[in-house]
């Protein structure tokens, strides 16, 4: 099956990324929110992110023009039904994303594939909330996704090896790099990563260094671009929190217990950049 039109659902910083990326690749993208602010907000984000490329000559003026040529807002998820994939990107939460799975299962054709972006979510659960659980499958991107490179691709308990070709070609073609993961909590992204950051935080809690002490032993001593603690400020110690409980409820061990500060912070209102504060003030 060869896809060639695009839904994704979702305009904010994730789905307007990957709606960007989707359409650079040539393909046909319908870009959806339920917020009719936010889905503006969205297609301005795609173009002042061309207009910079073409600014940094990584694109000519008429890939930009092209690239918005294929891009088409959409209001009602009905209109999937003329799109061979839509990948979901809302808000993280398993009541909301099985909605709309459940309407996209209703509308979409039935030859389409039905992605999430999921960062943490059983892709397993999702796909048992329509009639097609084997096209049903997680595209986990990293943020940001015109920039970074890594595609997770997540298999459900029922998805098809077929899906999983489609998606891994269609990945192949934005020019990102898939690595097939089985669905297990944090998948293997956040699993790693997470730990780690809550490790980090646990350093601060306990007295052992500095915020900025622990981001330059990261960064300088283990050559990461970015320190734990900032890096979790980008992410938003919010998602930071709530990956953790995904992951200590998932596997029921106390090595993945969220950092006490860590639920302070988010207790607080410090979420990190988005906030204005959390381990840096912004
Ligand atoms: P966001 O809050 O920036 O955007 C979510 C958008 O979905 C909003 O514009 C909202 O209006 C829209 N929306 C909510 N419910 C909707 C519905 N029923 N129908 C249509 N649109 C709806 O969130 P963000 O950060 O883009 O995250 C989206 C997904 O991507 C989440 O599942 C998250 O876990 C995942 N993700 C996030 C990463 C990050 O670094 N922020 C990285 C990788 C995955």
């Amino acid at each position: 099956m060869a896809i060639e039109k695009v839904m994704v659902i979702g305009a904010g910083q994730m789905g307007a990324g990957i709606a960007q990326v989707c359409a650079q690749a040539g393909f046909e993208v319908l870009l959806n929110d339920a917020n009719p602010e936010a889905l503006e907000k969205g297609m301005k984000n795609i173009e002042k992110l061309l207009t910079r490329a073409v600014e940094k000559e990584r694109i000519s003026e008429s890939d930009k023009t092209e690239t918005l040529n294929r891009l088409h807002k959409s209001e009602q998820l009905k209109d999937v039904k003329s799109c061979d994939l839509a990948i979901e990107a809302i808000v993280e939460n398993m009541d909301v994303k099985t909605k709309v799975f459940g309407e996209l299962d209703t509308f979409a054709p039935k030859h389409a594939i039905l992605a999430s972006n999921t960062s943490s979510l059983p892709i397993t659960e999702i796909a048992a909330s329509t009639e097609r659980p084997d096209q049903v499958i997680g595209m986990h991107f990293m943020n940001p996704v015109p920039v970074m490179k890594l595609v997770e691709i997540i298999r459900g308990l029922q998805t098809s090896d077929e899906t999983y070709q489609a998606i891994e070609d269609m990945t192949n073609k934005l020019s990102k790099t898939p690595v097939e993961v089985n669905d297990a909590p944090g998948f293997a992204a956040n699993r790693i990563l997470m730990p780690m950051i809550n490790e980090a935080i646990y350093a601060v809690h306990e007295g052992v260094a500095s915020v900025e002490d622990i981001d330059t032993v990261m960064k300088l001593g283990m050559n990461h671009p970015m320190g734990p603690l900032t890096l979790a400020d980008f992410i938003g110690l919010d998602t930071c929190l709530y990956i953790m409980e995904v992951l200590y409820e998932g596997f029921g061990d106390s090595k993945y217990r969220p950092c006490p500060l860590l639920r302070k912070y988010v207790k607080a209102g410090w979420l990190g950049k988005k906030s204005g504060r959390g381990f840096y003030q912004y």
